[in-house]
């Protein structure tokens, strides 16, 4: 194989599970790229671009993965919860129910959402640090399990809860003091981080809901996201345990629940490769769990993973038209038509992605090449030095590994539309999310003369 070919070989491992180079369907062109049994080139001219798609059978299989490693290495009851922070619509909740998940909600914005899809109370969960009256108000009325993230929220939670009439329960979230490996700002667990309570103030906080008969039945942690090696959660689970040991013999309470969060990484780049193994996360995890009850003669509690980018991130693919081709001084740039509008993630934490053409990707490589947006900062870069052919105006690129925080922060910033939103399955496409419209963008703006 030569070693533009085998280049496109590696890349299409970050692709979804079904991306493949068909031959072209009309004579003079070269191969062409299919996602879910679905041409892209088709795809893009019917609902232009920057286009975001969705391969299901990617998403089933992830989900597929947490499952069976759960029931494989836990022996407890286990839930996955998927973090809809990640990127949420009513497709997508709806999809986490055919896989009986649970959804993480932080806000009401994302509540109002699921409860819109029609996930049952539940199976509804909430997260949010500095929750506000209406996050918790839209939580009362709609989700099962409410996370508590400090002693104030705890406090405007109690009267609330006395006066629902809906059952919820709430959960504790624990600031371990270790973090993940992971960028400084994806990082949760570590004692100065804003998230969660201290395990002192966890223990003061047992001890007001069993004074004031709240539902507390779940502890829950989250160390950071994006992390390739779980060591962390080791000492984070002793710190845990060791509370609720101790929390157990002086009260006699113990967590139903226990949620060690999300967080595990994916492979954005073919320099990552090969994918980080679900497998082998889960096994960490409820090997250290099953020990450390063991060792504390704590009861095996229901272990809830949350998992949102290593379900939702290789599913997903970012598709833009190249508009020019520039070069400056030492530099190859490709001007596409979408950024850092729809995919933030480079320019806030200098994630780092790879790229493929949608035709003929197997033309030798001509040298790196920047990767940048039209939007107006320096720092719309999507990509930098990324060796690559050489790449003509009008061909189209499409974006590995774009289904996990893109969508989820996107802004309109010079004015940008959203992108529309695809799912594919089985050679079927579906419009999830329309593109935006310039109407929409007026319709919140009330217009008024000044
Ligand atoms: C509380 C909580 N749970 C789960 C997640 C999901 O993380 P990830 O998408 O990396 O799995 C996050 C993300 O930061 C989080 O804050």
């Amino acid at each position: 194989m030569d070693a533009a070919a085998e280049l496109t070989r590696r890349r299409l491992q970050l692709f979804p599970i079904t991306a493949i180079y068909a031959p072209a369907d009309a004579p003079g062109r070269g191969a062409e790229l299919s996602i879910g049994g679905c041409r892209v080139r088709a795809l893009a001219q019917e609902y232009g671009t920057p286009l975001y798609c969705f391969d299901a059978a990617t998403l089933d299989a992830a989900a597929q993965a947490y499952r069976a490693a759960l029931a494989r290495h836990y022996p407890g009851e286990s839930a996955v919860t998927y973090a809809g922070k990640a990127y949420l619509s009513r497709a997508i909740a709806r999809w986490t129910q055919r896989h009986d998940f649970w959804l993480d909600c932080t806000g009401a914005g994302e509540i109002g959402i699921a409860a819109a899809a029609g996930v049952p109370r539940r199976r509804i969960l909430v997260h949010g640090v500095n929750k506000s009256a209406v996050d918790l108000e839209m939580a009362v009325q709609h989700a099962g399990v409410i996370v508590v993230d400090n002693l104030a929220e705890l406090h405007r939670l109690a009267p609330m809860l006395r006066a629902a009439t809906n059952n919820i329960a709430l959960w504790l979230r624990v600031r371990p003091g270790v973090a993940v490996d992971t960028h400084a700002y994806r990082q949760t667990g570590q004692e100065d981080s804003k998230f969660g309570v201290s395990p002192q103030e966890a223990m003061d906080a047992v001890r007001f809901c069993l004074d004031h008969g709240l539902p507390l039945n779940g502890l829950h942690f989250h160390q950071g996201s994006h992390f390739h090696d779980p060591a962390p959660i080791g000492p984070a689970l002793e710190t845990v345990l060791g509370l609720v040991a101790e929390i157990a013999s002086t009260t006699g309470w113990q967590p139903q629940s226990l949620s060690p969060g999300g967080g595990w990484g994916v492979a954005y780049h073919e320099d990552d490769l090969p994918q980080p193994d679900v497998e082998h996360y889960v096994q960490f995890v409820a090997q250290r769990v099953v020990e450390g009850c063991r060792q504390r003669g704590l009861k095996l509690p229901s272990l809830h993973l949350e998992p949102g980018r290593s379900l939702v991130a290789r599913g997903g693919v970012a598709v833009y038209t190249v508009g020019a081709v520039k070069q400056t001084a030492t530099r190859r740039w490709l001007f596409i038509d979408g950024g850092m509008a729809d995919n933030p993630r480079p320019a806030l934490y200098g994630a780092r992605y790879s790229a493929l053409p949608v035709s003929d990707p197997d033309r030798p490589t001509v040298g790196p090449v920047w990767i940048a947006g039209p939007y107006c900062e320096s720092g719309d870069v999507l990509i930098e030095a990324l060796p690559m052919p050489a790449i003509a105006a009008d061909e189209l690129l499409a974006v590995p590994v774009s289904g996990a925080y893109h969508l989820a922060m996107q802004s309109n910033y010079n004015g940008a539309r959203k992108p529309a939103v695809l799912w594919l399955d089985n050679g079927a496409a579906t419009l999830i999310q329309r593109r935006e419209t310039l109407a929409d963008l007026l319709a919140r703006d009330v217009g008024i003369d000044l």
